[in-house]
């Protein structure tokens, strides 16, 4: 195949991904008329018609690596992105980076109030992991508590939340490199290495190399996230552009300078390959999955 052609490709793969999850995620959330009506009308708010779904594409990248029932990585795929999509909602909240853009709409404590989007994180976060302990997920109740393992300890004071602690305890102070790894390691690479090792765990077991393979793409994500922080517009990113900088975040930005930060990102990508090694081209997706992370623009 031309390299055009495997980019189409994968634009369309991503594309059939992308609407499978959105249907996947309009079914599993509550419905907009559901009491609490405001309630339930944040979360969709929060959740639905928004998103790259990287997580989503990982998980499901990883699953036909290994072989995984489709329904069951939808499944997978959507507690995931219920996780994150709460993670965004309090990330933008007042108490938090006090962002009123997210996704190119007003953020959910704005379109609604701070009450509901502290609310709108819980539940999500909860529908998150019972979604997970649906019976169907697995035959195996072993692989289904180390799933429900997976995403608690990811998304915990180990994980995300404990990230975002470091994140909020280092504004203002210095960091070293090593600090700055630690926490971005934990507050976004923690998730998006979960959903590589679900999508995984929905055949039964995660190979080492694919948990490699997350955890190289996770750190990559938020150094690339700072980088576009920085060089990309609102309009483009659907989030405040150059807030990092005015906060005074601790970002590969501003410990390296955006050249170094890109540089970073290129040596993970590249990490990321080698973690595939041992595979063929069942590992296509996770390659092209790794070069979209690091090459995006928005
Ligand atoms: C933004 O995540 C916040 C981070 C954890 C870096 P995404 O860039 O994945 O946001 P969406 O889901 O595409 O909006
Ligand atoms: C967010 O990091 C990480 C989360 C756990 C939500 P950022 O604060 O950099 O994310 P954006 O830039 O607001 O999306
Ligand atoms: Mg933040
Ligand atoms: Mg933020
Ligand atoms: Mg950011």
């Amino acid at each position: 195949m031309t390299a055009s052609a495997t980019d189409s490709d994968f634009a369309a793969w991503m594309g059939t991904i992308q609407t499978r999850v959105e249907s996947a995620l309009a079914r599993s959330l509550p419905g907009p008329q559901q009491v609490p009506v405001r309630l339930h009308q944040a979360m969709r708010y929060a959740t639905l018609e928004g998103g790259k779904r990287v997580r989503s594409l990982l998980t499901f990248a990883a699953g036909e690596l290994t072989g995984a029932d489709p329904a069951r990585l939808e499944d997978v795929a959507c507690a995931v992105e219920m996780i994150h999509a709460y993670s965004l909602v309090h990330d933008d909240m007042p108490c938090m980076d006090d962002d009123r853009l997210r996704r190119g709409k007003p953020s959910v404590h704005v379109e609604y109030d701070e009450a509901t989007a502290l609310l709108v994180g819980d539940a999500l976060q909860t529908l998150a992991f019972q979604l997970l302990a649906e019976p169907a997920l697995a035959n195996d109740a072993a692989v289904q508590l180390e799933m429900l393992r997976t995403l608690a300890v990811a998304s915990g004071s180990r994980g995300m939340a404990g990230g975002q602690a470091i994140d909020r305890e280092a504004t203002g102070k210095t960091l070293s490199q090593a600090e700055l790894e630690f926490m971005h390691v934990r507050k976004t690479g923690a998730l998006i290495g979960a959903a590589v090792k679900l999508g995984a765990l929905c055949a039964g077991s995660c190979p080492a190399a694919l948990e490699q393979y997350g955890h190289r793409v996770g750190l990559a994500y938020q150094v690339v996230d700072d980088v576009l922080d920085t060089e990309a517009s609102t309009a483009t990113l659907g989030k405040t552009a150059g807030k990092d900088a005015k906060q005074g975040k601790h970002t590969y930005v501003s410990a390296m300078g955006v050249a170094r930060a890109r540089a970073f990102a290129e040596e993970l990508r590249c990490a990321a390959h080698a973690a595939l090694d041992s595979y063929g081209q069942s590992a296509q997706r996770l390659r092209q999955l790794a070069d979209f992370i690091v090459l995006r623009k928005f």
